[in-house]
């Protein structure tokens, strides 16, 4: 089964289950994946829907633990309306039980979490961020942004923005 087929069977089996545990999945947990949770929680929160979910991230690296959010991620995020609130944390096995989506940023977080599932139910939890893109039909990953400019923060944030609406309608 290809990563695409497992995002949808995923979300269709937990249309019905509340409240929903996402976590979101980068390498530093300081720049894509924190900036990921404060995109989604302010969707859930304009639907007056936050009851309905339990939003996290966390990082491979466990490098930045403890940190906020990389300060240029904060400012392109703070620019759309967004408040990045999180600190870094690294993810861990448990994790998988206590979610029921964990989205990765790219295929490298992706295989990295693969390789930590401690099940082959746990290993179907996990999707591609832009698997759920609809505005950036041809997005394969969401590109780190931490050696890159201006540019590089608004082209994840336009990806994130994105893939967590259609996440968002698709489990409503
Ligand atoms: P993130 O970006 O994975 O989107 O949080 C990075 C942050 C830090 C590092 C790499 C990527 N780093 O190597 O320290």
């Amino acid at each position: 089964m290809s990563h695409y087929e497992n995002s949808k069977n995923l979300i269709d089996s937990l249309r019905v289950r509340t409240p929903v545990k996402i976590l979101f999945v980068c390498l530093g947990n300081i720049c894509r994946s924190p900036a990921a949770e404060g995109v989604m929680r302010s969707i859930v929160e304009h639907n007056n829907d936050s009851d309905r979910f339990l939003l996290d991230s966390a990082g491979l690296y466990g490098g930045h633990a403890g940190e906020q959010p990389d300060k240029r991620m904060r400012v392109h995020a703070f620019q759309r309306g967004y408040s990045l609130i999180h600190r870094s944390r690294p993810v861990s096995v448990a994790d998988f039980d206590k979610f029921d989506i964990i989205v990765a940023m790219d295929h490298s977080n992706y295989d990295r979490l693969k390789n930590l599932a401690p099940t082959l139910d746990d290993e179907k939890k996990i999707v591609m961020m832009t698997d759920f893109c609809t505005s950036h039909p041809h997005a394969d990953h969401v590109p780190d942004p931490y050696y890159e400019g201006a540019e590089g923060f608004e082209l994840v944030l336009d990806l994130l923005e994105d893939a967590c609406s259609s996440l968002y309608e698709s489990l409503k």
